[in-house]
């Protein structure tokens, strides 16, 4: 028998992962794909232009930063006209947010967006009725801690002329940055079409930085630059495509299950590349995807990007940080795997490599583990061309950030949480996702005391992985246990059928905000609700979150559920 370190790990990255033969009728497992892949139909050479790095805004204490949507066109590759997007100041990625820990900031979101929407809007989605504008938008800072008003809530949507839904503050949000030094990113929110505005080029990231990181001395200024992994369908003319289901279930005549692109875009553009010096440099990677996953390796290839077979020696990516900070050391690693929303920074150091080229190239099946749709390989290509403009001095220490684990023993609730979906009787197609059983808009049942620590325990019964996100706090992961899916979906009753199996290296210790939940397996976090600093309260005080699962499609189509923190 395979050590449980090992167990998991396979299940991770292998398509026939063990998890599918564990309990998941085969019939189910076919069933969720999407009908036909999605291509474009173009064809577009790889690695032909340079990674673009989208400008800073850096807030000062206290300032408050003005960013408006607008729609704008944008070159995303040498052979494509321009594309019709939407963006935060007017760029995808939107301006890359740059704010100091404890140092408040607050931003005036505004829009000068359209009254049509680019993408085509299923309005039997909840919350997306063809009775509200179809241009509706509110913009959520993605793993940061928040009061309710500002956080995005998906009912807080506004348009360029000022309707609004239930939720709307009129106020600039204000972000109190009361966390340590991570990578957050900002993206649209709205209630049943985040999928589209975000596929629309609505999301950007925000840094916030602090004193300790510095004293690190970790590369910075140009050697540390953030990727955005998105991937695409283009038409010819280089508009945006987003497809609509042929067939689809009669519920939601134009939802797709998942999205999946037939090109990857890294920072707005189709597979650049990039040159660097032979140095170390930082990468701050987010999969800012709808639906895809990543995982990703580099090959040594020549300077277009064709794989060379024959030289394994790649530098390794060291990875420092996750959603919600730092390590407490680097990680050397071969491959990373990342889902929708997750962040991962890196340290790359190419000293030794002077004058190679390696692609980046990602073989995750999508959906992810059990594929069916296609996989653009080509993600990016990074060429060590450019001459050492001078020692690098930067380090990759072998301890980062303190970290403090959260005690199981403290926890006063362990909170049983189903993700599952909701199949058409006729053919099993999956027309719904659902978490703890429950829509949308049924009534609040996860409802944590304010500065308490609870469990959750989501209990994965669909053959996909589903990226689950809190807002408000970043957790810790506990473990996975493999449990007997028919019986619980015949009985109710958990019946493990393995020992609870350790969280990969790069999920423990480490600060989380999204984790990725495998089928037939529960995944436990743990998690401490509080407020942000000095948040004053009244007893019995309701603060109003969401968790949900970050596939976009699945979101969008209720698999999304409100929470609240009482104080
Ligand atoms: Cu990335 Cu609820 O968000
Ligand atoms: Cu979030
Ligand atoms: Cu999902």
């Amino acid at each position: 028998m395979l050590s449980r370190r090992r167990l998991l790990h396979n299940s991770l990255y292998s398509a026939a992962g063990l998890t599918l033969s564990r309990g998941v009728p085969a019939l189910a497992q076919a069933q969720m794909a999407n009908p036909t892949p999605f291509r474009s139909g173009i064809r577009l050479a790889p690695y032909v232009d340079p990674l673009p790095v989208p400008p800073v805004l850096r807030g000062k204490p206290g300032e408050t930063l003005d960013v408006e949507m607008r729609q704008f066109h944008q070159k995303v590759h040498r052979d494509l006209p321009p594309t019709t997007l939407w963006g935060y100041n007017g760029s995808w990625p939107g301006p890359t947010i740059e704010a100091q820990s404890d140092q408040p900031l607050s931003i005036n979101w505004t829009s000068k967006l359209p009254t049509t929407h680019l993408l085509p809007i299923d309005h039997s989605i909840h919350g997306a009725g063809a009775d509200l504008p179809s241009v509706r938008n509110v913009a959520h800072l993605h793993g940061a801690c928040t009061l309710p008003d500002d956080d995005g809530y998906p009912d807080a949507w506004f348009t360029a002329s000022g309707q609004h839904g239930s939720k709307f503050n009129p106020r600039p949000s204000a972000y109190p940055n009361c966390q340590p030094s991570t990578t957050l990113w900002y993206h649209d929110h709205c209630l049943g079409i985040t999928r589209l505005n975000i596929y629309a080029g609505l999301s950007g990231f925000y840094l916030i930085r602090d004193e300790f990181e510095k004293s690190l001395n970790l590369p910075s200024g140009e050697y540390e630059i953030p990727l955005m992994l998105q991937d695409r369908l283009f038409h010819h003319d280089g508009s945006l495509y987003y497809p609509k289901v042929v067939n689809g279930p009669k519920e939601h005549p134009i939802w797709v299950q998942e999205l999946y692109g037939d090109y990857n875009c890294v920072n707005g553009k189709v597979t650049p590349f990039l040159e660097v010096e032979p140095r170390k440099y930082r990468f701050r990677i987010l999969n800012g995807a709808n639906s895809r996953f990543y995982h990703l390796r580099l090959f040594t290839s020549d300077a277009k990007g064709k794989i060379l077979n024959e030289s394994f020696d790649v530098p390794a990516f060291n990875q420092i940080g996750t959603d919600g900070g730092l390590l407490p050391e680097p990680l050397e690693l071969r491959y990373l795997l990342i889902s929708p929303a997750e962040r991962f920074d890196i340290v790359i150091d190419f000293s030794d490599y002077a004058g190679k080229s390696f692609s980046l190239i990602n073989d995750a099946p999508a959906p992810y583990n059990m594929g069916g749709q296609f996989v653009p390989a080509e993600v990016m290509l990074f060429k060590v061309t450019k001459p050492l403009s001078g020692k690098d001095t930067s380090s990759l220490p072998d301890t980062l950030a303190p970290f403090e684990m959260l005690d199981p023993t403290h926890a006063v609730k362990d909170r049983q949480l189903l993700v599952s979906e909701i199949e058409r009787p006729s053919d099993g197609y999956v027309i719904t996702g659902l978490l703890g059983n429950a829509r949308w808009h049924d009534p609040i049942t996860e409802d944590p005391k304010a500065g308490t620590t609870e469990i959750w325990s989501f209990i994965n019964t669909t053959a996909d992985v589903h990226p689950l996100h809190v807002h408000l706090v970043q957790f810790q992961v506990l473990n996975r246990q493999p449990f007997n899916v028919q019986v619980y979906q015949q009985t109710g009753k958990l019946i493990f059928t393995g020992l609870p199996m350790a969280p990969e290296s790069n999920e423990r210790p480490a600060r989380k905000d999204t984790i990725k939940s495998y089928p037939g397996y529960v995944t436990r976090i743990i998690q401490r609700f509080d407020l942000p600093h000095g948040t004053p309260t009244t007893p019995g005080q309701e603060f109003l979150y969401v968790w949900h699962c970050h596939i976009l499609e699945h979101e969008d189509n209720e698999m999304m559920r409100p929470y609240k923190v009482i104080a």
